[in-house]
C-alpha cells in the first residue's frame, strides 16, 4: 500500500478515517473531528511534511504524525491504523517511514505512546524501541467535589486575550525539566487556546496578587457518545510549590468542567511524578489504565 504525504485535498479522507476508528455520537463527533483537524495546524507541525497517510485504492487506512520537538532533541510520533492492519507489514512501513522522517529533521530520539495495542508494542520492540515511561490513565467519576477554599491573597480567574505571554512563561517555568516537556512558544499557546476542545473559561489561572502562581488548562474530549472533561496541563511555578495550592487550582478547574455536564474527568500523568499522582489521588482520581512510552535512539 502506498504511503503518501498529507495535503489539504486529503483532509476529508483523513477525517473519515479518524471517524472510522471511533464510535462517536453527533456531538462528540464534531468535537473529535474539529479538534483533530485543528491539531494539524499547530505552529511548527507542517503536516505536508510531517503527516503520512497509508492509502489503499485512494482510501486512507492509516496515518502518522511526526511532531518535531527539536529544542529537546526529540520527535513524537502519533499513529492510527485500521484494525485489520494492526501488526501487519503495512503498519511497520508506516512506523519506518515516520522514524526516517524524525531522523531526517534532526531528532536524536523518537517517542511514541502506545495504549491498548499489544501488537504495536511488540512491533516497536522488534524495531529497537524500548519502554521508557509508564503514564497513568486516571479518571474521576464521583458525585461531589471535596470542599476547598482559596488561600488568602490568591484568586482564580479565567484566561483572557493578552494572557498568552504570561501563560507561556508560567507553563515553561512550571514544566522545565519534566520528562518529555518541550518549551512552548507564545504562538503555540495562542493557537491551542483557540482549539475547539478548550475555551478561555477552561484555562484557569491562579494569581498571587498580580503574579501568576499556577494554572490549569482544561479540555474536552469525546467519550463514545458523551464528553469527557480533561485536566490537560496543571502547573505551579517553582517558587509556589509545596504549599498545597495545586489543589485549589485543580478543584476550581474540576468545578468548571462539571458545570459543562461532562460524563467524567480524565487525565494522564507520568507514574513517577509523585507530587502530581498524590495530588490527583487525594481528590479522588483513580488509575484505570496505563500508557506506555517507547523510545528509539536515532543517532
Ligand atoms: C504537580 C504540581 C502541580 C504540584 O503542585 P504543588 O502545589 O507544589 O503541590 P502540593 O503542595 O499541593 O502537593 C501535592 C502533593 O504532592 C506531595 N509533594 C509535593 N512535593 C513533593 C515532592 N517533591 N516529593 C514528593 N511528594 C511531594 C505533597 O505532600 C502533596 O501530597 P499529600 O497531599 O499527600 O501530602 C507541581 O509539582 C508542578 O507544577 N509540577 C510540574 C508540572 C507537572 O508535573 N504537572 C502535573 C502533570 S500534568
Amino acid at each position: 500500500m502506498p504511503i503518501v504525504n498529507f495535503n489539504s485535498s486529503r483532509m476529508s479522507g483523513l477525517l473519515e478515517f479518524i471517524e472510522s476508528l471511533n464510535s462517536w455520537g453527533p456531538r462528540s463527533r464534531e468535537l473529535g473531528l474539529g479538534t483533530f483537524e485543528q491539531s494539524l495546524g499547530v505552529p511548527g507541525l507542517a503536516p505536508e511534511d510531517n503527516c503520512f497517510l497509508l492509502e489503499e485504492d485512494g482510501r486512507v487506512r492509516g496515518f502518522s504524525l511526526i511532531f518535531p520537538e527539536l529544542p529537546i532533541g526529540r520527535s513524537v510520533l502519533e499513529m492510527g491504523i485500521a484494525r485489520d492492519l494492526e501488526g501487519t507489514p503495512q503498519e511497520l512501513d508506516l512506523v519506518r517511514r515516520s522514524v526516517d522522517r524524525a531522523r531526517h529533521i534532526g531528532a536524536g530520539v523518537a517517542h511514541i505512546c502506545v495504549t491498548g495495542n499489544p501488537s504495536r508494542a511488540k512491533m516497536l520492540e522488534a524495531e529497537g524501541f524500548s519502554l521508557v515511561r509508564v503514564y497513568w490513565d486516571m479518571v474521576w467519576s464521583q458525585n461531589e467535589l471535596p470542599d476547598q477554599e482559596i488561600p488568602p491573597g490568591f484568586s482564580v480567574r479565567s484566561y483572557q486575550q493578552g494572557d498568552a505571554t504570561a501563560l507561556t512563561e508560567a507553563q515553561n517555568s512550571a514544566f522545565e525539566g519534566s520528562w518529555g516537556f518541550c518549551p512552548n512558544t507564545v504562538d503555540q499557546i495562542e493557537y491551542r487556546s483557540q482549539m475547539p476542545n478548550t475555551s478561555n473559561q477552561g484555562i484557569l489561572i491562579l494569581n498571587d496578587g498580580h503574579k501568576t502562581a499556577g494554572y490549569c488548562w482544561t479540555c474536552l474530549s469525546p467519550l463514545n457518545e458523551n464528553t469527557r472533561g480533561v485536566i490537560g496541563m496543571i502547573g505551579v511555578v517553582p517558587e509556589y510549590r509545596g504549599r498545597g495550592i495545586s489543589r485549589t487550582i485543580l478543584l476550581a478547574s474540576m468545578e468548571y468542567l462539571r458545570s459543562l455536564d461532562v460524563a467524567d474527568i480524565g487525565l494522564q500523568v507520568d507514574g513517577t511524578n509523585t507530587p502530581a499522582t498524590r495530588l490527583y489521588t487525594s481528590v479522588g482520581f483513580e488509575k484505570v489504565g496505563e500508557l506506555h512510552w517507547f523510545e528509539l535512539l536515532l543517532s
